[in-house]
């Protein structure tokens, strides 16, 4: 349940933030206001120790092929090399920060900065710098200027069953153990066979990005707003259904299982009235 701000609440750390007494069931409105909060959110969790979607891959088939996704706020692009790698880099230029790929999906030999023309190969390393050498004698960079040392920023990546994960974090473990073994089977289950992307959808939410995260796990709304659930019976009151967590509560699954005919209770209300 979310509350307004209590009065009560008196100050604990550098936010000036407590947590309502009543515990974690009380998601105080300034989690997914507070300015401070969010810079953090970037930090800790986006940037921080965590996996996150970057695309499938099916979907950069080619060498050349690119996407371009987000990390929180910080725009990545995703490149399949000529070798058949797979890349992820922060989508801002080395020199003053421009993006580099403007599109959502491409294919190219290499990338291109539309500001000053700096090149990078299809694994973000620097290749070429438009006046390096400067114009008859004049101008230029420096001497000591290493083209090894101004690569797009690198971000580490995992294929995990045609999912293509991406992390900041030097440390954190194997997208697998990540997700622990009750999340990480159904990935495996839904994706054991070949993929073909027949299209995609998307939609902007104008919200704090928890709001939708946690609208994920309320199944409570679920057949009360979603009425084509019950509509067409894609989801009915005999049916069993949950949610599942991951050992840490930082995944989970929600599922409605398919009621047995023998279970059904017009099954039963049949055979009631035909005996
Ligand atoms: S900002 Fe990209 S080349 Fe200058």
């Amino acid at each position: 349940m979310l509350t307004a701000p209590h009065p009560s609440s008196a100050p604990a750390n550098a936010l000036n933030f407590k947590w309502p007494a009543e515990g974690i069931a009380r998601a105080p409105y300034r989690l997914f206001t507070d300015p401070e909060i969010y810079k953090l959110e970037q930090e800790r969790i986006f940037r921080g120790r965590s996996w996150n979607y970057l695309c499938l891959d099916v979907e950069i088939p080619k060498a050349g092929d690119y996407r371009t996704t987000v990390i929180g706020e910080t725009p990545v692009i995703v490149t399949r090399d000529h070798d058949g790698e797979v890349h992820a880099m922060v989508n801002r230029c080395a020199h003053k920060g421009a993006l580099v790929c403007l599109k959502k999906q491409d294919n190219v030999a290499s990338l291109t900065c539309v500001y000053h023309a700096w090149n990078y190969g299809l694994d973000g390393q620097l290749k070429g710098v438009a006046f390096r050498n400067g114009l008859r004698g004049q101008g230029g960079m420096p001497n000591d200027f290493d083209v090894a040392k101004h690569r797009l920023q690198p971000i580490r990546t995992q294929n995990f069953y045609g999912i293509v994960f991406g992390t900041f974090s030097d440390e954190i473990e194997d997208v697998e153990t990540y997700l622990g073994p009750d999340m990480a089977q159904f990935i495996k289950r839904n994706l054991d066979r070949p993929l073909c992307v027949l299209g995609t959808h998307s939609q902007t939410i104008h919200n704090n990005w928890k709001l939708y995260a946690e609208n994920l796990r309320d199944s409570y709304h679920a057949t009360l707003l979603h009425t084509f659930y019950t509509t067409f019976k894609v989801n009915r009151l005999d049916m069993d259904g949950g949610i599942i967590l991951s050992d840490e509560k930082w995944h989970h699954v929600s599922f409605a299982r398919r009621a047995k005919l023998q279970e059904a209770a017009e099954r039963g209300d049949t055979l009631t009235a035909s005996a």
